[in-house]
């Protein structure tokens, strides 16, 4: 019989084995990349002292090529819960050193674990991922693992905040997790994602392309749309998902946590009387229109490298967290295709699950016209962003600073489709489409029997301006609460968030809407 001291001492042993993960040369080669470990980076993640490990013991149960004299304490993944800013997250770091992070029976169901609780208790999660993918070993059972996590992460999708910072590897199968996920973050040069790797897509279809090329922090931020956040060292991703962790909600029945408010609610905006060029044709960058409104200039960009014809992100009005979302006209003229609606729209489903309103500001002169866009899907895509506006029920609040044309005004928050407060500047036009196309078609013969063909266009042109090229008719018709000067913006948009903020709406009961995919 063991003393207790001795019982004690085993216990202590066990435990600092486990925290050895796979030993010191290991764990030297992964600092020789830029890399923390998964303990470093959990510890880097949460506050001082909050991390409670949870599973530490937990062992593989293979028998097969000689993995049951190899077995490891915690299984390649640390798990467990803590705090951000005094909040509570569950979260897990896979650990490369131990079996490459690779994703077995017994790893995968630590991660279920903490899905599991997670749901239970209303916590957000984050996921650290740096694996080799389905440890090769343990054959389906990997794969039954990786399909229970899948299955969690979907049914936790619209309960729980959940991000994925990818430090590493994610091959194969292995990235629907984090692509269920709510934000994927990408540490540059270390983290690449895809589903076959360079030697297999050489294989295949003669192609050589590097792993960076392939699957590389950039690629996904910029080309794919995979990623939302590129960053260049393992802290600065750690740094984002707490600024994530801190201005979301900790389910979808709580409310985002107030941040710290220095900026007076009755600020006004002066710069915003000058800031649309006079030339309609002319841009300008719809950022400093957002970052002029916003509380003191704090504004979080989500995928700022991909389809940068319109703008996403988290700020503040008055405290409380909101979602932008602004038509870009500095990037082709701020038109709406096909990456720029997928973006749009998953964002404002986001922020619909987890009660942030949200804010529009509008400058579109349409869709982007061309056969790579129509063949290209761009009726499905463009039906997915106004299917996002239309079901979601948070406060929505929109600005028309210059062109709201033809179906993307319909699109981007109307009226019509249920936005709350909708207001305009003077600058505003409101129309199916711009004067030079509209005067084309409505008065084509009449153009060409004109004694003076250019004159009687251009006079066409300027009658028609007059007539649609401002936001009156549209607020005649009550399609908009009230037009305003544009440095009064901010203030408005904090009082009408204010009055909007108990609102309730109810959409008809139904397992779920079809939402065009
Ligand atoms: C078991 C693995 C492993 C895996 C790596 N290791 N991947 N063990 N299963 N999938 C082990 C290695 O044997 C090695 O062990 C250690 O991890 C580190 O690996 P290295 O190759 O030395 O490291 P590195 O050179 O950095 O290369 C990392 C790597 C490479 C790019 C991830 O290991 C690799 O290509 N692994 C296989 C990736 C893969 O094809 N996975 C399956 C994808 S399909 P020692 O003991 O030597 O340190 C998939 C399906 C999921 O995941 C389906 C879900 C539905």
């Amino acid at each position: 019989m063991d003393t207790t001291q001795e019982r004690l001492d085993d216990l202590r042993r066990r435990k600092i084995q486990a925290a050895a993960g796979g030993g010191a040369a290991r764990v030297d080669a992964q600092h020789n990349r830029g890399k923390m470990t998964a303990r470093e980076r959990l510890e880097e993640l949460l506050d001082e002292g909050s991390f409670q490990e949870m599973d530490t013991l937990v062992e593989h149960r293979c028998k097969d090529f000689g993995m049951e004299k190899n077995t490891i304490a915690g299984d390649g993944v640390v798990t467990g819960h803590g705090t951000i800013d005094g909040r509570p997250v569950y979260c897990y770091a896979q650990d490369f050193t131990v079996y490459g992070g690779s994703l077995g029976e017994m790893h995968g169901l630590k991660i279920c674990k903490v899905l599991d609780m997670a749901m239970k208790t209303g916590v957000p999660v984050i996921g650290m991922n740096d694996s080799g993918g389905a440890r090769i070993q343990e054959g389906v059972a990997s794969l039954g693992s990786y399909a229970e996590i899948f299955f969690r992460n979907t049914r936790a999708s619209g309960v729980i905040p959940q991000i994925s910072v990818i430090m590493g590897p994610c091959a194969g199968g292995a990235v629907y997790s984090p692509a269920i996920t709510d934000f994927i973050i990408m540490v540059d040069q270390t983290a690449h994602m895809f589903i076959t790797g360079p030697e297999v897509i050489k294989t295949v279809t003669n192609e050589i392309v590097s792993f960076e090329d392939l699957g590389g922090a950039m690629t996904h931020g910029a080309k794919s749309g995979v990623s939302h956040f590129t960053t260049q060292s393992d802290e600065e991703a750690i740094g984002l998902a707490r600024q994530l962790h801190s201005l979301f909600p900790l389910n979808n029945l709580d409310t985002p946590p107030r941040a710290p408010q220095s900026d007076p609610a009755d600020r006004k905006c002066p710069v915003l009387d000058t800031i649309i060029p006079d030339d309609p044709g002319k841009p300008y960058d719809v950022k400093d229109v957002v970052g002029e409104v916003l509380d003191g200039d704090f504004f979080l960009e989500v995928q700022e490298q991909f389809a940068q014809n319109i703008v996403v992100g988290f700020g503040h009005l008055n405290g409380h967290t909101v979602g932008v979302i602004a038509n870009q006209p500095k990037v082709l003229a701020g038109c709406l295709d096909i990456d720029a609606c997928s973006k749009a729209a998953r964002f404002i489903r986001f922020c619909d699950s987890f009660n942030i309103p949200l804010i529009t500001f509008e400058d579109v002169p349409g869709f982007l016209p061309g056969t790579e866009q129509e063949h290209g899907g761009i009726i499905r895509h463009g039906a997915k962003l106004l299917y996002a506006y239309a079901e979601a029920t948070v406060p929505k609040l929109t600005v028309i600073l210059r062109k709201a044309y033809g179906g993307a005004y319909d699109v981007m928050s109307s009226k019509h489709i249920r936005g709350d407060y909708n207001i305009a500047w003077p600058s505003a036009q409101l129309a199916v489409m711009g004067a030079a196309g509209a005067v084309e078609i409505i008065h084509r013969r009449r153009i060409a029997g004109a004694r003076n063909p250019e004159g009687e266009r251009e006079r066409l042109i300027e009658d028609f301006n007059d007539k649609f090229a401002n936001p009156y008719k549209a607020a005649a018709l009550g399609y908009l609460d009230d037009v305003i000067p544009p440095n009064q913006t901010r203030i408005r948009m904090i009082k009408a968030l204010e009055m909007l903020r108990d609102k309730e709406e109810l959409r008809p009961a139904r397992k779920h809407g079809n939402i065009p995919l």
